[in-house]
């Protein structure tokens, strides 16, 4: 069952997808090697909860942190630890919010520095591109499907693959709403998208295989191969009129 939202609905949601985005803003600013994933958690964290809003991951089915650390190879849900980025590596954020009984989730990759590989910088790109075609593909009477069609040619154009065992999802007063939105799908199919859907939509995208391992900590998402992967996702809300990026 998907949930439409009121406009008052819409509004709380906007105000913890603004926080979300400034976190994510503040942390961009942060990362550079020799910082740990602990500290940006940290910083995250404690930003959010200067909001008197919650970081909306921590102790969500026992995730211990605030915000999800992914360097190179794995792909989501790494989890804060004492590791220190390198200047090679490309590291993905992933940030929830909950305020006033309404969430928000977005995420993004970065370049610690400018020596990362050329073709970690195009996954980024690719990957980037891919959520930004999907949002275009969210509009009022296109079809669920469509979305996931705008990822998944988008990526494997290049040769990539998208992860199948990670979703995007509808969010609201939970963290997780249907629909599921899976990053690859056939295009004209699903059901309709409509006005008062807020979705969030995260293509997880791999160089290599799609095929996923999770480490012994249980939440780490690592690519089976060992290829760099990259994850972008933006909370959208679909009006009659347009979408809209809230996070
Ligand atoms: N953006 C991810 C999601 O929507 C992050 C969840 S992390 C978790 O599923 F810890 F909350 F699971
Ligand atoms: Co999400």
């Amino acid at each position: 069952m998907i949930l439409l939202k009121s406009p008052k609905e819409i509004d709380k949601i906007r105000v913890s997808c603004r926080i979300v985005k400034e976190t994510l803003d503040l942390l961009k600013t942060k990362v550079r090697p020799g910082i740990s994933t602990k500290e940006l958690n940290k910083i995250g964290e404690e930003f959010i909860c200067s909001k008197k809003a919650k970081p909306a991951f921590k102790g969500y089915m026992g995730y211990p942190a605030g915000v999800c650390t992914s360097i190179n190879d794995e792909i989501v849900h790494g989890i804060p630890s004492d590791r220190k980025l390198q200047d090679t590596d490309i590291i993905s954020l992933d940030v929830g919010v909950w305020l006033d009984g309404y969430f928000g989730d977005a995420a993004r990759t970065f370049a610690v520095s400018t020596n990362v590989s050329q073709e970690a910088q195009q996954l980024m790109r690719i990957t980037e591109e891919s959520l930004e075609l999907a949002v275009a593909a969210a509009k009022a009477g296109n079809r669920l499907y469509d979305i996931s069609y705008a990822v998944q040619s988008h990526v494997e154009a290049q040769g990539y693959s998208v992860v199948r065992q990670f979703v995007g999802h509808g969010i609201g007063a939970s963290l997780h709403e249907d629909p599921q939105i899976p990053n690859f799908g056939k295009p004209h199919t699903g059901i309709k998208l409509k006005s008062g859907m807020v979705l969030a939509i995260e293509p997880m995208i791999n160089i290599g295989g799609y095929e996923i391992e999770v480490l012994d900590d249980g939440w780490t998402a690592v690519t089976k191969d060992g290829s760099l992967s990259a994850h972008f996702e933006h909370t959208v809300y679909i009006s009659d009129k347009r979408v809209e990026i809230l996070a």
